[in-house]
């Protein structure tokens, strides 16, 4: 009894998670909640490192707190908008994108870098000058996330600013942007000094003040739109179940049909332009598509094949990532080609995980036409209760690339076992669920 009343715990865990998975992926849309990445966010810090009568010294740093989601070129571009006349003097590690009217400073020899009221701060290229660079900058806007490259999620720079008024004290200024889409940034919050260690750790320095801005991201706010779609097969079943029709668009304009070369291509490759989005052709339109093939079934194990596919024309993915939920990955045995990491938000559950190229060898998604794909096999255990892949059991709950979610087949179409009708799926559904609540007042 102990034993089974321990499978059925189980299962109740299981329809559990399910549960909540759908609620909060309905509540998700509203208010940016990531139910994959709870905690993630990208934190500005201010320190305000001195305060000298007429100057202050100040040091900017970023770090992308997102487990999977990472800053791509052109990049992030950091606004604010000053309380008073303030500008600034001077700074290292990045740039204002404008210097605006700095007429009201007279007599300097140097005038300042920037004097706008709301000044654009953008990442210095690493190609930078050794004299305008700090430790950690310079990456072209870049931030890795903190699973795929941990040593590339921060950006620091470092600016002096001044004000005509110079009787004037430091105030915080607000009202600050990121500068990508779909990130909102909160006001300034005062927290405790930043310290410095200096003298190998001996002596401690700290910050004159320091303070916190935290930005949040939501897929709703970055694009009313989709991005990825994926479609489904299996070894039991001839049928490819293929992405939703209009998954992420219905529109054909901005599409070239195959064996077409777009006309506008040689002109923006030699005038320079900002690349458009260009896709295939195809009944979902997504710039990428998703294949989850349930390729094999062994004793113990099975095996599962993962394409992505880039119907981009005009665009490489650097640094992709892929993130999905299936109940079997707590039994994930070995994924080739592919790097893995678990992802448990929730401690126990232990259902979703995140992949990634390799290095130099599949972590650049190349553009439609140039070997546009990447794919995986894995390999998972089969437990005493497998359930034989009965009502599309291999199939993952969700799919995200790039962070943002994909668009998945409806569950009624999922390739089906042969004898086995999909009509009864929501009857013996809710008869499982009726009898797990029944088994759940017998064993607790
Ligand atoms: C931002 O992320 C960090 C690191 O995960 C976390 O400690 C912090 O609480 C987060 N801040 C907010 C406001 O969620
Ligand atoms: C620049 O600012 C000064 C005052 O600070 C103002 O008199 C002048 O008109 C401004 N110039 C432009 C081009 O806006
Ligand atoms: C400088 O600040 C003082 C006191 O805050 C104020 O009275 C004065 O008008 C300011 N001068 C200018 C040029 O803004
Ligand atoms: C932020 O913007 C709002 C509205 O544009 C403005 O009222 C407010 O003064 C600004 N706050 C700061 C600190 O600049
Ligand atoms: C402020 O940000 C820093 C660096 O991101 C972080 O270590 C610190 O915990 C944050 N403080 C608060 C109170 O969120
Ligand atoms: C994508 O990468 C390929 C191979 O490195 C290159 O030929 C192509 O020009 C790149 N496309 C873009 C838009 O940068
Ligand atoms: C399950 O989660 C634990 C820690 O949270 C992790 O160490 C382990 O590798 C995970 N197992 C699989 C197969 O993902
Ligand atoms: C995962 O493996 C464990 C131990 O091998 C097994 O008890 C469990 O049933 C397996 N889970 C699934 C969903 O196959
Ligand atoms: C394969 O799956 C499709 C879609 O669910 C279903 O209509 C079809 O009957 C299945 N074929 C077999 C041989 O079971």
């Amino acid at each position: 009894m102990t034993q089974f009343c321990f499978s059925v715990q189980r299962s109740v865990d299981m329809v559990f998670s399910l549960i909540s998975f759908f609620i909060l992926i309905s509540v998700s849309p509203s208010n940016g909640y990531d139910p994959l990445d709870p905690h993630g966010n990208i934190t500005i810090k201010w320190d305000l490192l001195q305060s000298n009568p007429d100057t202050s010294d100040v040091r900017v740093s970023i770090f992308n707190f997102q487990l999977y989601r990472h800053i791509e070129r052109p990049g992030w571009q950091l606004g604010w908008e000053w309380q008073g006349d303030e500008a600034i003097m001077s700074m290292l590690g990045a740039e204002a994108t404008e210097q605006g009217n700095c007429s009201r400073f007279k007599g300097g020899e140097n005038l300042p870098h920037c004097c706008e009221k709301k000044p654009m701060i953008i990442d210095l290229l690493p190609e930078a000058s050794f004299n305008m660079k700090t430790s950690n900058c310079c990456k072209g806007g870049v931030l890795s996330s903190m699973v795929q490259d941990p040593s590339n999620y921060a950006a620091i720079f470092v600016m002096k600013i001044g004000a005509v008024n110079s009787s004037d004290q430091f105030k915080m200024p607000g009202n600050f942007s990121f500068g990508v889409s779909g990130y909102t940034c909160g006001q300034p919050v005062r927290v405790p000094p930043s310290r410095y260690s200096s003298d190998s750790g001996r002596r401690w320095t700290q910050a004159v003040g320091t303070w916190n801005i935290t930005c949040m991201y939501s897929q709703f706010m970055a694009s009313s739109s989709p991005k990825c779609c994926v479609s489904l097969s299996a070894f039991y079943n001839t049928t490819i179940v293929p992405c939703p029709k209009c998954s992420c668009s219905c529109h054909a304009s901005k599409c070239v049909m195959f064996g077409e070369t777009p006309p506008v291509l040689q002109e923006m490759r030699d005038s320079n332009q900002q690349i458009p989005t260009l896709i295939r052709c195809s009944s979902h339109m997504c710039p990428i598509r998703i294949h989850w093939h349930i390729k094999q079934s062994y004793k113990q194990y099975w095996r599962v094949k993962v394409t992505l596919n880039n119907r981009n024309i005009l665009k490489n993915y650097s640094q992709w990532n892929l993130e999905a939920v299936h109940p079997n990955f707590k039994n994930l045995t070995q994924v080739f080609s592919f790097n893995y990491e678990p992802l448990n938000p929730y401690g126990h559950i232990n259902d979703s995980g995140m992949f990634w190229g390799i290095r130099y060898y599949n972590d650049m998604l190349l553009q439609e036409g140039e070997n546009g794909y990447v794919q995986t096999e894995m390999l998972m255990r089969k437990g005493e209760n497998f359930p034989n892949f009965r009502q599309g059991w291999g199939f993952p709950t969700r799919v995200l690339f790039n962070g943002d979610e994909c668009v998945m087949p409806l569950p009624d179409q999922y390739p089906t076992l042969p004898n086995t009708g999909g009509n009864g799926l929501i009857i013996s559904l809710s008869l499982l669920v009726l009898s797990l609540l029944v088994l759940t007042i017998v064993c607790f």
